[in-house]
């Protein structure tokens, strides 16, 4: 089983998202077969989409930027489980992840022009076979919940991919996951992104109850209040 794994936080190691999405590595990693590649975007040159749209005419299926993007074409191509992980940032991907995003269109049949009600579903067929091929997005956001906060995050990749086409794992409090002392209770919260790694490792369906318990906070919320509160106060001062 081929992974790709696009990291698309801009912090770097340190990226809250990144703890999750290694917990997931672990569980995939389960499967002594699985080959997993991770590709950081922040420290890839990947150039921003022309809008050129030759890529559903003149050279259909292929991109005219000679970039990394060439070679991550293939990758997307070969892999049998790809993993978009990133942060929210002002209620949609943080910008180097949707300059990577723009650059998959090439991947997308062409707009035919019909007019009618989209709903949940995808505005353009796959150009390739990607048959039996997994998208999972998993992502971290700063606020105390999911609900209506990834809202519009979701319409998007419903819009891209189709609603049911995709597996979405999005976690609240992300910064939590950076403060040491809450270390025991981060370490059982990783427990369920490995188990969920294990399911993908499997070739398996993430039970809805699992992808519902990772999104559930790490602290209650009166103590998730206090303890944001306290840092903001503590750095203002
Ligand atoms: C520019 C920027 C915009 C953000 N916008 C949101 C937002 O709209 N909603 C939210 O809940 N958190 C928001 N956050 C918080 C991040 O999503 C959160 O801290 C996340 O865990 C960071 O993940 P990372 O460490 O993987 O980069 C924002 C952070 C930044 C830097």
């Amino acid at each position: 089983m081929n992974v790709l794994v696009i990291n698309g936080s801009p912090k770097g190691e340190n990226s809250n998202t990144l703890k999750l999405t290694n917990a997931v590595i672990e569980g995939i990693k389960e499967n002594k077969d699985a080959h997993v590649e991770m590709l950081t975007i922040k420290d890839m040159d990947i150039k921003p989409c022309l809008g050129c749209m030759s890529c559903w005419g003149k050279t259909a299926g292929k991109c005219v930027i000679n970039d990394v993007m060439q070679e991550v074409y293939n990758k997307i191509m070969q892999a049998d489980v790809v993993i978009e992980s990133f942060p929210l940032f002002f209620f949609g991907m943080p910008g180097p992840m949707k300059t990577f995003t723009d650059r998959c269109l090439p991947l997308m049949e062409t707009y035919k022009g019909e007019v009618g009600t989209i709903g949940d579903n995808a505005f353009h067929e796959p150009r390739f076979n990607m048959e039996g091929k997994k998208l999972i997005v998993i992502s971290t956001c700063g606020y105390g919940r999911t609900e209506e906060i990834y809202d519009s995050l979701i319409k998007e990749y419903n819009f891209i991919s189709g609603k049911g086409k995709y597996e979405a794992i999005l976690c609240p409090q992300g910064e939590m996951f950076a403060i040491e002392p809450l270390k025991p209770q981060i370490e059982a919260y990783l427990r369920r992104y490995k188990k969920i790694g294990e399911y993908i490792g499997r070739g398996e369906d993430i039970p809805k109850d699992l992808i519902a318990k990772a999104a559930e906070p790490i602290l209650p919320q009166r103590a998730f209040e206090t303890l944001v509160n306290n840092y903001w106060n503590y750095c203002e001062n």
